[in-house]
């Protein structure tokens, strides 16, 4: 019934999903009637094209709060999820013989994703900081010289799946100059700009751009429910009008009506902002108690927001081969091959989240852990 595999006897640090207990169960229902009261029949009939407007509006002002300035509702287009915008996005900008670009490492279930448009995936030039936009240049300039189109590059440049780091400021406007200069469109996965533990959140590569050359993707999987299969994309008007005439909007109208409308009274409420502000004090807290169980096993580094640790092995130990071993003693992870496009690389790291699991089992996890990299 649900996208997860229990295994009995192994404490799971593989997954990046929502901790079950802090899933909103009640909240959600106390919107679901609210929504049924508030728009009637108007709720259980076709939706605007690009959302609802309840939600559009509310979705802007929030925007605009978190960011300070610089969202407009004609610049959104809701969808089923990041996922879900990610392909609709990918599948207008790029087709068959083109060439992706991907971060290095990046959250590896985008790979088919992108790879369904028929475009081939290539690695972006990147380093422990993230995509590097001299070296980048070059690529861009050697593939075009080879004649290869190349209009889209994939990067979750805040709270990064799978290490959890920032891409720096300077990068970033970097990168969007790059953007804005070679026709190159950056589609930015912003899933985990609000689950931030130490501090404010970079400025999303979106606002830095003012709408030009990037493309941005948000979720309410990871603030409020995966299971709501929410989320939106960011983009200049023209695109969010093509994204508006796709034949599957004109037939079916606005993606999931029905939890968009909600969504709107949840956020109107406070549930929303409240909400937030409990699971990042909860992650906040699984972070810690995750971090403090490796240190003595591993030197990881706490992530400033987001749901994973990006931990290095010791010297001479592979990710693959350690695996088996770990779930031997009970627990497991994502390997970090994984995470790259080619499959080379990572071999020396390791990804835990800390999203699915209470303090206590986290602790566990990480003894467990520690037993299996003891010689
Ligand atoms: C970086 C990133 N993008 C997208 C997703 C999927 O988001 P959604 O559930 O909104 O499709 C995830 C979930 O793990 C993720 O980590």
């Amino acid at each position: 019934m649900i996208q997860f595999e229990h295994r009995p006897g192994i404490l799971d640090l593989s997954w990046g999903h929502p901790r079950p207990g802090l899933l909103p169960v009640e909240e959600w229902a106390a919107a679901t009637a609210t929504a049924a009261r508030e728009f009637g029949w108007r709720q259980l009939t076709y939706g605007y094209p690009t959302g609802p407007a309840p939600l559009l509006e509310w979705l802007t002002a929030h925007l605009n709060a978190i960011e300070d300035g610089g969202a407009e509702a004609r610049q959104l287009f809701v969808t089923a999820g990041a996922s879900h915008g990610m392909a609709l996005a990918a599948s207008l900008l790029a087709g068959p013989g083109d060439v992706i670009l991907v971060d290095s490492p990046t959250y590896h279930l985008a790979f088919r994703i992108l790879a369904d448009t028929g475009a081939t995936l290539l690695r972006a030039p990147a380093d422990a900081d993230g995509v590097d936009p001299a070296a980048l240049a070059g690529l861009l300039a050697t593939l075009r010289a080879e004649g290869r189109r190349v209009p889209l590059l994939y990067l979750v440049p805040t709270f990064a799946n799978p290490t959890g780091r920032s891409l720096p400021l300077d990068r970033r406007r970097d990168l969007v100059s790059l953007a804005q200069r070679s026709g190159l469109t950056l589609l930015e996965d912003d899933t985990y700009r609000e689950l931030t533990y130490d501090g404010e959140a970079p400025p999303s590569l979106w606002r830095l751009s003012g709408g030009e050359g990037v493309v941005r993707l948000g979720s309410f999987a990871k603030t409020v429910a995966p299971g709501l299969r929410l989320g939106w994309i960011n983009a200049a008007p023209a695109l969010i009008a093509r994204l508006a005439t796709l034949g599957y909007v004109h037939s079916g109208g606005g993606v999931n009506h029905a939890v968009a409308t909600t969504m709107s009274c949840f956020g109107a409420s406070g549930a929303y902002d409240r909400h937030v502000a409990t699971v990042r004090a909860e992650y906040r807290t699984q972070r810690d108690a995750l971090v403090a169980a490796l240190r003595p096993h591993l030197p990881v580094a706490a992530p400033a927001g987001g749901w994973f640790l990006w931990a290095a092995l010791p010297p001479g130990l592979s990710a693959t081969r350690l695996l088996p071993e770990a779930e031997r003693r009970g627990t497991s992870f994502a390997p970090g091959p994984l995470f790259y496009a080619d499959g080379n690389g990572g071999e020396d790291r390791i990804r835990l989240s800390f999203s699915h699991l209470t303090p206590a089992h986290l602790t566990t996890a990480a003894n467990r852990l520690g037993a299996a990299l003891a010689p």
